[in-house]
């Protein structure tokens, strides 16, 4: 359990029904009214690409789309999200020429920023990435990696969007 959600069920313990659409699937769950929506994914649905890194919205290792959108499901409450969930396991076929290009090009070490970095460059190129490195650079600023120096990340994303 995320600090975010000890935080703020510590005062209300009791359980409410959460309807989520999470990667096409209508899912009911019952869940303390201020679950994370990480939690959710992680504890309920044995979703577990998404991590917990810092765990208070600073790191983008959580990152799930909600409607299309990153967002940080560490500081998201599940019970105000009422868009559907795409969470990493759910592009599996879609990232699949991303996560190629990560391993050839060394995009990943650990490993622990890899499904945030490939849900939020998704999104990007799903819109069509920036033209520009440094506004793509910009873009992808929200998901920290501590091990590979993002350059070969950014590579990765580029090959594919632009290939
Ligand atoms: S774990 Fe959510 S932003 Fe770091
Ligand atoms: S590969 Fe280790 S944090 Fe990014």
């Amino acid at each position: 359990m995320s600090v975010a959600t000890l935080f703020t069920t510590s005062f209300r313990p009791e359980m409410a029904g959460l309807v989520l659409t999470v990667n096409g699937e209508t899912r009911s769950i019952d869940a303390a009214p201020g679950a994370v929506l990480l939690d959710i994914l992680r504890d309920d649905l044995e979703l577990t690409g998404a991590k917990e890194a810092c765990g208070r919205g600073e790191c983008g290792a959580c990152t799930v789309l909600v409607g299309g959108r990153s967002v940080l499901s560490c500081v998201t409450l599940a019970a105000v999200v009422n868009e559907p969930v795409e969470t990493v396991e759910g592009l599996v076929s879609e990232s699949l020429p991303l996560r190629e290009a990560m391993a050839d090009l060394g995009g990943f070490q650990c490993g622990y920023c890899t499904a945030g970095m490939v849900v939020r460059a998704t999104e990007l190129l799903r819109a069509g990435l920036p033209k520009d490195d440094d506004a793509l650079a910009h873009a992808m600023a929200g998901n920290l990696c501590r091990c590979t120096g993002y350059r070969a990340i950014l590579a990765a994303v580029r090959r594919v969007g632009q290939p």
